[in-house]
C-alpha cells in the first residue's frame, strides 16, 4: 500500500483560521439573529475594493489577451520582466537598496512562498520561530519532517521557540544557541508590533556570525508609519548575505483575492552543501520555480504593476490610511475598556491582553456569543499567545465603529 506523509499526522487540530470558521459556523447555524449581526475581525482579510489603477490595468490586460497580437500563453515562471523591474526599482533601488530585477521572484502569495522556500533547504537545519507565530512557518516545517511530535501546548520538539512578550516588546532575544534558519516577521503578525533598526541589526549580525539564514516576512511593511523603522531587511548592511525577504500585494493593494506576491533571494546568499562547500541559494530557487510553477497570470501581474504607478501609489496610501484609521479606533476602544493593547500603530493588527483569568478562547467565545464579533485567539498563534487576542483592522469604517461600541458593552 502507498505510504502517506506521516509528518502531516503530527499537525495539531487544524490550521487556525479553518478552526475559527468551524466555530463561527456552529454559532451562526444555531443563532440566525447573531449571524445577521456578525462582524469579522478575525482573519486579516482586506475588505475595501481594488484600487482604480489596478482595475483599469486588469481590464486593459484582459482586452490585450483578447487580441491575436496581445495574447500570451505561458509566461516566464519567475515573473514578467515589467513587474520584476517595477518591484526592484520602486521597493528597493529607489530607496538606495541593491536588489537586481532577477533577484525578484513573483508568486501567487507569501503564504505559499514561506512554505515552498523549505524545498531549497536541507533537512538537518536547526529552525527558530517566534512564539506567538504566523502558524504557516511552523506547520510547513512539521509537514516537511523538520520536527518531532507536538506537545499539549502545541510546541513541536526539534524547533527552537523564541518567546515574544510584553517584556521584550514582542521582539525575541537573540538565542544563546546556534540556529540555522530564523523566521522573523515585521511588522509582526499576529502582535502588530515592529522591530527597530537596532534589533534587526542584532539579528543580521547573529545570522552572519552563525552562517544562518533569516526568512524575513515583510508582508505588512506598507503599514509602517514611524520613519525610523526599516521596511526591508536589506536596509541592514550585510543582510544580502543572510536574508530572504517575502513581500505581498495582499495587504497593501488589496490582492488577497487576486493573488500576487514576491520573494527576494539575493545572489550573495550562500549556504553549505552536505560536504561543506558554499553555494548560492538563488539558482536553486530559480530552478524550483521553473520546475514546480508556471508563473502568475499575465493579467494579474499587470494589475500588480499598476500599484507602482503614481495613481496606484496614491490609492494604496489611501487604503493604508483607511485601515490604520480603523486600527486607531479599535486600539482606543480596547484601551477605554481597561484592556492592555499592543501593536496597531505600524500594523493593521491590535494585540490585546485578555482580562485576568480569561483564556484566549474564553475571549473568543465571549466576543462571538455576546458581541457577535469574531476575533482571533492569541493561543492559536502559539503558547506565548495564550492570554491575548488579536483584532484585525481590516474592515469598513462603519463595522469598526460598531465593534468599538460592542467592545465597551462586553468589557
Ligand atoms: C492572518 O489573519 O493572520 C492573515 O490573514 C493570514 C494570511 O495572511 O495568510
Amino acid at each position: 500500500m502507498a505510504q502517506l506523509n506521516s509528518h502531516y499526522l503530527k499537525l495539531k487540530a487544524g490550521y487556525l483560521f479553518p478552526e475559527i470558521n468551524r466555530r463561527v459556523k456552529a454559532f451562526t447555524d444555531a443563532n440566525p439573529e447573531g449571524a445577521a449581526r456578525l462582524i469579522r475581525c478575525g482573519i486579516g482579510d482586506v475588505t475595501e475594493p481594488l484600487p482604480e489603477a489596478v482595475r483599469e490595468a486588469l481590464h486593459k490586460a484582459v482586452d490585450e489577451m483578447g487580441t491575436r497580437s496581445g495574447f500570451r500563453g505561458y509566461g516566464p515562471e519567475q515573473g514578467y520582466e515589467f513587474l520584476r523591474h517595477a518591484i526592484a526599482e520602486n521597493d528597493y533601488r529607489s530607496k538606495g537598496l541593491e536588489v537586481a530585477d532577477d533577484e525578484i521572484f513573483v508568486s501567487d502569495g507569501s503564504k505559499c512562498d514561506c512554505g515552498n522556500i523549505l524545498d531549497i533547504f536541507g533537512h538537518d537545519n536547526r529552525i527558530a520561530v517566534m512564539d506567538p507565530v504566523y502558524p504557516v512557518y511552523v506547520d510547513t516545517n512539521v509537514m516537511a519532517g523538520h520536527t518531532g511530535e507536538g506537545d499539549d501546548k502545541g510546541l513541536y520538539s526539534g524547533l527552537v521557540y523564541l518567546p515574544c512578550n510584553a517584556e521584550n516588546g514582542f521582539v525575541p532575544a537573540i538565542p544563546k544557541e546556534k540556529v540555522d534558519i530564523i523566521y522573523l516577521c515585521y511588522p509582526n503578525n499576529p502582535t502588530g508590533t515592529v522591530a527597530t533598526r537596532g534589533q534587526l541589526e542584532a539579528w543580521v549580525a547573529y545570522a552572519l556570525a552563525n552562517d544562518a539564514v533569516i526568512l524575513f516576512d515583510a508582508a505588512y511593511e506598507a503599514y509602517i508609519k514611524d520613519s525610523s523603522i526599516p521596511h526591508s531587511i536589506y536596509e541592514i548592511p550585510g543582510a544580502r548575505r543572510c536574508a530572504i525577504e517575502f513581500r505581498s500585494f495582499s495587504k497593501n493593494g488589496g490582492f488577497t483575492g487576486v493573488r500576487c506576491a514576491f520573494t527576494v533571494v539575493p545572489k550573495d546568499l550562500l549556504c553549505t552543501t552536505s560536504s561543506g562547500e558554499k553555494k548560492p541559494l538563488h539558482p536553486l530557487w530559480n530552478r524550483r520555480f521553473s520546475t514546480k510553477f508556471n508563473g502568475v497570470g499575465y493579467i494579474t501581474q499587470r494589475g500588480a504593476e499598476a500599484l507602482y504607478s503614481p495613481q496606484g501609489k496614491e490609492q494604496v496610501a489611501a487604503l493604508v490610511e483607511h485601515y490604520m484609521g480603523n486600527a486607531a479606533i479599535l486600539r482606543a476602544a480596547a484601551a477605554k475598556c481597561g484592556l492592555e493593547t499592543f501593536g496597531g500603530e505600524n500594523a493593521p493588527y491590535i494585540w490585546v491582553r485578555a482580562p485576568k483569568g480569561s483564556s484566549s478562547w474564553d475571549v473568543f467565545d465571549k466576543m462571538l456569543n455576546q458581541a457577535n464579533v469574531v476575533i482571533t485567539p492569541g493561543s492559536g498563534f502559539g503558547p506565548a499567545g495564550e492570554g491575548y487576542f488579536r483584532i484585525s483592522a481590516f474592515n469598513s469604517r462603519a463595522n469598526v465603529e460598531e465593534v468599538a461600541r460592542r467592545l465597551s458593552a462586553v468589557f
